[in-house]
């Protein structure tokens, strides 16, 4: 057996090989009943018994080559068939997009975490509260007198032994003074709750309450605050208004007005002031030496403005069309 030549002519056949069918052929002419290498094994017995350990082992040195070279061959012959199936690959733009049932986030816990990360980048801490409260931390503590409307039965849901669901995230700046004293900074997001339900209104809905208590704080610090994350939430284009109103726990206060491009209409998204002497004293804190500024942001009205929402009752009818656009 000629060992070079045989290596020589693997060598050329191999490199010729560009398809399936003359793999199978090769395989054939070297592997078959009557191949190259079956009639050297069995040509084995003729040879001289001192030159056939030589004899064996070039020929299994020749069969290695071979396997190896037809694993390697057969791997190439498989990548280009994928490359030219890749390459043959149109896009047909026209055809309907795959469905993709991947979840997402409810527009209100992304609005939520949009404000979040704008006040815990400043500084705030984010506070908890219960959404079951007592009278006392709902109103009482927050300077609202007994006869105050906001109190009625028609817009507040009494529980049982003075207990109710929270009409605002306020209580928790009660809750706030008192575990964590002043100076403070905090903001709580959370479920209130009131007795109205139309277009504009849900009984259950999302506040973020927002209380900075420090020494000389003044109007112009909310102010400058409000503003600031107003540009930041909807850029700096945006209209907005600071408008004087009435809140039992805030002296002087205003409602923030923020222009909605859709309707050209004024549309109200938050209530703030300066902190009450008087809820600062119920909480603990010396009005004399500390003050503060305190606001209380609508989430849906927030959502409502950012995404385009009319009507605030889709935010909860859990319909996958409405949540998914
Ligand atoms: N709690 C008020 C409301 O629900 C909003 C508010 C919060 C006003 C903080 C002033 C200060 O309408």
């Amino acid at each position: 057996m000629d060992l070079a030549s045989l290596k020589k002519n693997l060598e050329k056949d191999f490199s010729e090989l560009s398809s399936k069918k003359e793999l199978q052929d090769l395989k054939v002419k070297y592997q078959g009943k009557k191949g190259i290498l079956t009639n050297l094994s069995k040509s084995i017995k003729s040879v001289k018994a001192s030159d056939r350990p030589k004899v064996g082992r070039d020929l299994s040195e020749i069969r290695n080559i071979f396997e190896k070279k037809l694993l390697s061959a057969l791997s190439e012959i498989k990548k280009r068939d994928i490359q030219t199936a890749i390459n043959q690959e149109k896009v047909d733009i026209s055809l309907p997009a795959s469905f993709n049932s991947e979840g997402q986030l409810h527009p209100i816990t992304k609005t939520i975490e949009k404000i979040s990360i704008f006040f815990a980048s400043r500084g705030y801490l984010v506070e908890d509260g219960p959404e079951i409260e007592t009278e006392h931390y709902n109103f009482d503590a927050l300077n609202i007198p007994s006869d105050h409307p906001a109190r009625d039965m028609h817009d507040t849901f009494y529980l049982q032994g003075k207990k109710l669901l929270r009409t605002h995230t306020s209580p928790v700046q009660i809750r706030a003074i008192k575990k964590r004293g002043a100076p403070l900074r905090i903001i709580c997001p959370g479920k209130v709750y009131r007795s109205d339900a139309d277009k504009t209104h849900t009984p259950m809905f999302h506040q973020i309450e927002g209380l900075v208590i420090d020494e000389k704080i003044n109007f112009g610090h909310l102010k400058k605050e409000i503003m600031t994350f107003i540009e930041f939430f909807f850029g700096p284009d945006t209209e907005s208004r600071f408008r004087p109103s009435y809140f039992p726990f805030t002296e002087p206060s205003a409602e923030v007005d923020i222009m909605d491009e859709k309707t050209k209409k004024w549309l109200e998204i938050m209530g703030c002031g300066l902190v009450h002497p008087n809820v600062l004293k119920i909480a603990g804190v010396n009005p004399r030496k500390y003050s503060g500024f305190a606001f209380g942001l609508g989430i849906e009205r927030m959502a409502k403005l950012f995404y385009e929402i009319d009507d605030m009752r889709s935010l909860y009818s859990n319909d996958i069309k409405f949540l998914s656009q």
